[in-house]
């Protein structure tokens, strides 16, 4: 393991005031965004779509320290025949990609899922490297339910135990591994059941990559962030969540780890962005705090572009902005007055 390489790239993927931009959805997923936008999930369609956040200069050469890309996009060459990775190294960012397989039912825990994507993974990552994958990503996702029922021990520990072989496998291979336990805000739990999962996963996530030996100097954490469920009558103020969220990671990720890079998770763009400025305005953080956005991100540029070549200056735009509001929250320097001001 090289690790000095791999500290490097993962202080590099959240460098102040830049994050990553999660562009690895699934055909399955990305298929869904565009049918909300009226274009069809083609091939080409997809290339223009990602080649136009990528071809967004400004964005990508101050904002956007690392892109992850799904297995088609890392093998894509932009219309004018350039890799579409070359693109995203020339404008100083790093390439990387999604490495899991999706999720599966877990047996005997109803509505409970594993992620999969193991078998076969060292011979990817040797490929993706070759490919120019500086870091990759696997997500694991546990959902909130009854209490003492969902999420479950073997959910938990399952998906613990898979992200600590992949990200070993990962620094093996001198991959970065981003390590994605994402706790669901779908449901109708408070706050406060949030953090109390949050924190469960979490710990027993660092516990397993101890015992798998994996160097925490040489990854990024990609958690969620303490938000009480989407159907929850309790609504969280901008200064509860950073605060709740704060409290539960200093109280799970140790101060080894170089950088912490959250979801959206299903968060408004703004809430997003507020949230992170919000724990940067608190202060005192033992790692870096950044983001790695993908429908935070996207959904501006992804409305405003709707599959029409005459609007991609505008949708250039459109995420240039949320890349510059998220850019300066990583540095507690974002107002909701920049948001007016744009709109
Ligand atoms: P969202 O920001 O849309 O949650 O996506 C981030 C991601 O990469 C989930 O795996």
């Amino acid at each position: 393991m090289n690790l000095e390489q791999l500290n490097k790239v993962a202080a590099a993927m959240t460098a102040p005031g830049r994050g990553i931009l999660a562009a690895d959805e699934s055909t399955g997923t990305i298929g869904k965004r565009f049918d909300a936008i009226g274009v069809p999930s083609t091939p080409d369609n997809r290339r223009d779509y990602r080649e136009m956040l990528f071809r967004s200069s400004e964005a990508m050469s101050k904002y956007i320290a690392g892109v992850i890309l799904y297995d088609e996009t890392i093998r894509q060459n932009a219309k004018d025949g350039t890799p579409l990775v070359k693109l995203i190294e020339k404008a100083g960012s790093l390439p990387g990609i999604k490495v899991d397989k999706g999720t599966k039912l877990l047996p005997f825990c109803p509505g409970e899922v594993i992620t999969e994507g193991l078998d076969g993974l060292r011979e990817r990552l040797v490929e993706y490297r070759g490919l120019g994958a500086k870091f990759a990503k696997w997500r694991a996702v546990i959902d909130i339910g009854e209490r003492h029922v969902v999420p479950s021990y073997a959910a938990v520990a399952a998906n613990a135990q898979a992200l600590a072989r992949y990200a070993a496998l990962c620094q093996d291979e001198t991959i970065v591994p981003i390590v994605e336990p994402e706790v669901l805000m779908d449901g109708g739990h408070d706050i406060d059941r949030c953090a109390e999962v949050t924190q469960w996963v979490l710990k027993e996530t660092f516990h397993t990559l101890f015992l798998n030996r994996v160097a925490l100097e040489g990854m990024v954490l990609k958690p969620n962030m303490v938000v009480p469920g989407k159907k929850s009558a309790k609504r969280a103020s901008v200064d509860e969540v950073a605060e709740k969220t704060l409290r539960v990671l200093k109280a799970s990720v140790p101060a080894a780890v170089p950088g912490i890079a959250f979801l959206s998770g299903g968060q408004s763009d703004e809430a997003a962005t507020a949230h992170l400025d919000a724990m940067h305005r608190a202060g005192g953080l033992p790692w870096r705090l950044s983001f790695s956005y993908g429908r935070a991100l996207q959904h501006a540029p992804q409305t405003v572009w709707a599959g029409k070549p005459e609007n991609v200056a505008a949708a250039q735009r459109a995420f240039n902005h949320r890349a510059m509001m998220n850019g300066l929250a990583t540095l507690g320097q974002w107002q909701a007055d920049l948001e007016r001001k744009a709109a």
